[in-house]
């Protein structure tokens, strides 16, 4: 019979966990991901899962105070908490979850996965609320969410003010095709306690306006429509750090760089809106 493993979306799962494993941005259990799966996707895991008993109804978050009716009913691929992305390949069902949404969006029931037991990732308040905000802004299109601890990134938190503007203008100064790629500017939520509603509120705020959100001396949340957009949005965002902090360890005052005129003919050629606030 047929695998859940074997349906395209949860092979494209899988090999972004190998591929972040492989860029070293997952120590131990850090980061997570998670796919909101269409409705055709989520009809065919449902024929393979028929006569599965489902988990028992649970609280999106642990404390009971999230909720996203936004996703009601709605089904999703999201890593365990705890479970290591250099294991989703070795054994998938064992590391990651199928969970499907109740009717009110409070609530989630396991349908495939973390065999042997667990739940699903700590962020995963930040996850449903982060997809809830992209769902709608993007008519559905924008359907995964990936959260990693690449270290130049984090070690650019202790350095630049933790404002979206100086980050913006940090990042983009590093690589001509950084305003290309997250033209929007990147966001930063201040440091705060990982896990439950009150970072979740924070980052998913911020997913109002940008695809790419800080988190201050912890990591990076990307939003994107395909599993290689957000892989290569975080590829591009720890690029640009590492730059940074190469230029930084230098020891030399940097010269300017690229100026406010230089982004403005960046978005006249790649036709991308830079944000005046950023100029
Ligand atoms: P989980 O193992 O619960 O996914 O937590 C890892 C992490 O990165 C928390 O921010
Ligand atoms: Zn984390």
């Amino acid at each position: 019979m047929k695998k859940i493993e074997s349906l395209p979306f949860v092979a494209e799962f899988v090999r972004l966990c190998s591929i972040g494993d492989a860029q070293g941005f997952h120590e131990r259990n850090g980061g997570n991901l998670s796919y909101h799966m269409t409705a055709d996707e989520a009809k065919a895991a449902r024929k393979l899962l028929a006569g599965r008993k489902p988990g028992p109804w649970t609280d999106v978050d642990p404390k009971g105070d999230v909720a996203v009716p936004g996703l009601a009913g709605e089904w999703f691929l999201v890593t365990g908490s705890g479970k290591f992305f250099r294991n989703v390949a070795y054994d998938a069902e064992a590391s990651a979850a199928i969970c499907e949404l109740d009717g009110d969006g409070s609530h989630y029931r396991v349908r495939w996965g973390l065999r042997g037991g667990g739940r699903p990732t700590s962020e995963f308040s930040s996850h449903l609320m982060n997809l809830e905000v992209k769902d709608r802004l993007s008519g559905g299109k924008v359907r995964v969410i990936y959260h990693a601890h690449p270290a130049n990134l984090i070690a650019m938190t202790y350095v630049v003010p933790l404002k979206d503007r100086d980050f913006t203008r940090a990042l983009w100064n590093t690589m001509t095709e950084c305003p290309v790629i997250f033209p929007e500017g990147i966001g930063v939520v201040k440091w705060m306690v990982p896990g439950g509603r009150e970072i979740a509120v924070s980052t998913s705020k911020l997913m109002e306006k940008y695809a790419n959100v800080v988190w201050a001396h912890h990591g990076v949340f990307c939003a994107a429509d395909t599993f290689d957009n957000a892989m290569g949005q975080m590829e591009t965002i720890e690029k640009a750090a590492r730059i940074f902090m190469l230029v930084l360890s230098s020891g030399r005052k940097p010269l300017a760089g690229i100026t406010s005129a230089g982004y403005r003919a960046i978005g006249k050629a790649f036709r991308v809106e830079i944000p005046a606030r950023f100029l």
